[in-house]
């Protein structure tokens, strides 16, 4: 009884197997190209995802020979595709999250007078980050292949929809609340596609997925396409939610950090749609099969473990992102430089989609160390900002790739004030595929088998004083500043 999980991530895929204990016995992962067609575009070839998906997922299969019993997926959300529903051939890549060309529609939605009923229906604001402004820049630009949109002949949908498509040779075209709620036409009220969304932003709703439960059967794998399996897929949900169900917390008021491609902060807020005016997302966590339906309040960061792959493959100054942990200890403090990441704008808490990155404070005795630590202060500053917004916490947990680096989990709690707690399993995103997939398939029979499987890895106090933790913030903020408005 074990679970195979799915993790299709913005740079890459990890696929997992966990057992009925809740522990990884085996694992793949293939990174997929990233294409930046202009300054601020980011887009994926969905080809690429689904053979990415193949490829860790015959990895992982390859170093485990036991029974499986569900497939779970989770996936970087509001990246929008379309497929051809016969062939599953997409007319062009995939525009992702992080692509900022709809800055200018969001602009002229905000100036039309949209933007408040827009975040009262769905939790969101009108930022390129979400997906419909994304497809309604594609309808503008791309008319042939929109016409194929609104003929029925494309399909719509995010990454895990998409790829259960794949799996399905084109049976199902489904999605989850949570992924749902990340496009700017999910109702977050009635917990269904809003018609009066779907006719701001142009979108013909029967192009969209069903949306279903984050646990139960939605369909069969065929064994023709995947991998030789034939195995019910039975969990879904968008990362950053994935993670928060990963990390158990399940209860109203738990919260997690999730350090990946960006950082994500999650707040449960159980069967309460709260909402916030200093820049968190209400959003949808996930529903059970009976129907109900959890919320969240999100801090979404754009760009964090984003910076560490940009000094490896842009600015190579390094080898790879475990190294930064050495390299920034190497030196005590950065000297006054500072990095503002905003790479591709910035989310929570300052939402500017026009912010640019920025290294400030450069001397002659700057090296790759100052700057390379500069890069894992700027993160634990930009989770600082999300956190100050949120009710007070006597500890954050903390999941995903760069929690693994003691340095920044350090960082972190001195930034904050409390303890920051690292699981064993920092994969907690596909772990959360699984926790939903086994829920959904019997392995497990509820939440409470699944709490008891989280285990403490480690516990960081802080050990700065306040002083000089708010000293280094300061100045932080005041580049944050001086990076606005600049594209
Ligand atoms: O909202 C974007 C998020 O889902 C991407 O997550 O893990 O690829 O940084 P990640």
């Amino acid at each position: 009884m074990s679970i195979l999980a799915i993790d299709a991530g913005t740079t890459g895929v990890t696929a997992i197997v966990v057992s009925a204990e809740g522990a990884i016995v085996a694992r793949g992962y293939q990174e997929f190209a990233q294409h930046f067609p202009r300054p601020g575009w980011v887009e994926h070839a969905p080809e690429e995802i689904w053979q990415a998906t193949i490829e860790a997922t015959r990895e992982a299969l390859a170093s485990y020979d036991g029974e499986l019993t569900a497939i779970g997926i989770t996936n970087q959300r509001e990246t929008i595709m379309l497929w051809d529903r016969e062939t599953l051939g997409s007319p062009r890549r995939a525009i992702v999250w992080q692509d900022r060309r709809s800055a200018d529609i969001c602009n002229r939605l905000r100036e039309d007078g949209h933007e408040a009923r827009v975040t009262e229906l769905t939790g969101l604001r009108l930022d390129p980050y979400f997906s419909a402004t994304k497809l309604m820049w594609l309808a503008e630009h791309e008319p042939n292949t929109w016409a194929l949109v609104e003929s029925g002949r494309y399909a719509i949908g995010t990454v895990e929809s998409y790829l259960v498509s794949r799996m399905t040779r084109g049976t199902w075209h489904v999605t989850d609340v949570s992924n749902a709620s990340r496009t700017l036409l999910f109702d977050l009220t009635t917990g269904d596609w809003s018609d009066e969304m779907c006719a701001l932003f142009g979108v013909p709703r029967d192009a969209l997925p069903e949306i279903v439960s984050n646990w139960g059967e939605v369909g069969v794998s065929d064994p023709r396409v995947f991998c030789g399996l034939s195995l019910p897929i039975a969990g879904l949900a968008g990362d950053q939610q994935s993670a928060l169900f990963g990390q158990t917390c399940f209860e109203p008021g738990e919260v997690k950090c999730t350090y990946g491609t960006g950082s994500f902060i999650l707040t449960n807020t159980g069967s309460t749609l709260e909402r916030s005016d200093a820049g968190l997302l209400s959003t949808a966590a996930w529903r059970s099969p009976d129907g109900r339906l959890t919320y969240a309040l999100e801090g979404s960061i754009f760009v964090t473990g984003a910076a560490v792959q940009w000094l490896r493959d842009g600015l190579q100054i390094i080898g790879s992102a475990p190294e930064t942990e050495a390299i920034a200890a190497t030196v005590d403090s950065t000297e006054g430089v500072v990095f503002v990441p905003a790479l591709t704008g910035l989310g929570a808490p300052h939402w500017d989609p026009e912010a640019r990155g920025l290294l400030l404070g450069l001397t002659r005795g700057t090296t790759r160390a100052h700057i390379v630590r500069a890069t894992l202060e700027a993160i634990a500053f930009e989770v600082r900002d999300v956190l100050e917004t949120m009710p007070s916490l006597s500890a954050l947990k903390v999941d995903g790739g760069a929690s693994a680096n003691n340095l920044l989990c350090q960082m972190q709690a001195d930034q904050l004030g409390i303890g920051v707690e690292r699981p064993r399993i920092v994969d907690t995103t596909a772990l959360g595929a699984a926790f939903l997939a086994g829920l959904g398939s019997g392995v497990w029979d509820s939440t409470d088998d699944l709490r008891d499987t989280w285990q403490l890895d480690r516990r960081f106090e802080p050990r700065a004083s306040r002083e000089q933790a708010d000293a280094g913030h300061a100045r932080w903020l005041k580049a944050v500043e001086r990076s606005k408005a600049w594209a």
